[in-house]
């Protein structure tokens, strides 16, 4: 399972990658809302930092929702940089859209998914990734994971090329659940990322070691 950090936030991207386990970025306009870009020019060039910072997938959302909007835009963030993917919402227009940068060589990934219907629809137009969204799925009182297994089945079952991206994701266990259920790409805040680190054995097992490793001195 590949991992991307789901943040527009230079310093916590850099720490990921740090980490030597990053495989990619995705973005959506409230993380950039969030970093305080504003204006065409910083967004692209905030998309462009993050592709020269991490080498992997780079997903760069699309504002238009009508199908020449999309493809102009998405047209204009593909030039950024080879990395670049053009996220597009699971909307009509979108997956028209998505099957035009399909037939162009343009990566996508598909946004906004929150069905096992959509995730057909975002295979069938060539999507490169399709993102089900687990945690607002989750804060709706339904099993965000379920989702997961179910794609994940039908995309076997039918052959299906498109990689299930599980997004919005809130925590580890999220993470761990993701990877047993089959997810090809996991994508989270940097926290959930570094939570996986954690286990209090593995500190009570360190602090023994450390200790009697000092017997060991002359
Ligand atoms: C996915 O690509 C989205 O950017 C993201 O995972 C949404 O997460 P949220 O529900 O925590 O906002």
């Amino acid at each position: 399972m590949k991992f991307f950090i789901d943040t527009a936030n230079l310093a916590q991207i850099k720490e990921a990658n740090e980490l030597g386990i990053l495989d990619g970025v995705t973005t959506n306009p409230s993380l950039m809302a969030k970093e305080g870009i504003k204006g065409e020019e910083a967004v692209r060039n905030h998309y462009k930092t993050i592709c020269e910072m991490v080498d992997g997938d780079i997903s760069a959302e699309v504002i238009s929702t009508d199908f020449n909007g999309i493809v102009e835009e998405g047209k204009i963030l593909a030039a950024i940089h080879p990395n670049i993917v053009v996220k597009v919402p699971m909307i009509k227009d979108g997956v028209k859209a998505l099957k035009w940068f399909t037939d162009n060589g343009i990566k996508t990934n598909c946004t906004l998914v929150f069905s096992a219907g959509q995730a057909i629809l975002a295979a069938k137009a060539g999507a490169t990734y399709v993102s089900p969204f687990v945690g607002r799925i989750d804060d709706g009182n339904w099993d965000g994971m379920e989702l997961i297994g179910q794609i994940a089945q039908i995309y076997s079952l039918q052959g299906f090329k498109t990689q299930i991206l599980a997004a919005s994701i809130r925590s580890s266990l999220h993470i761990v659940r993701a990877a047993e259920l089959g997810a090809d790409v996991c994508t989270c805040p940097l926290e959930p990322i570094l939570g996986l680190l954690k286990h209090p054995l593995t500190d009570i097992g360190l602090a023994k070691f450390l200790e009697d490793a000092k017997k060991m001195k002359q």
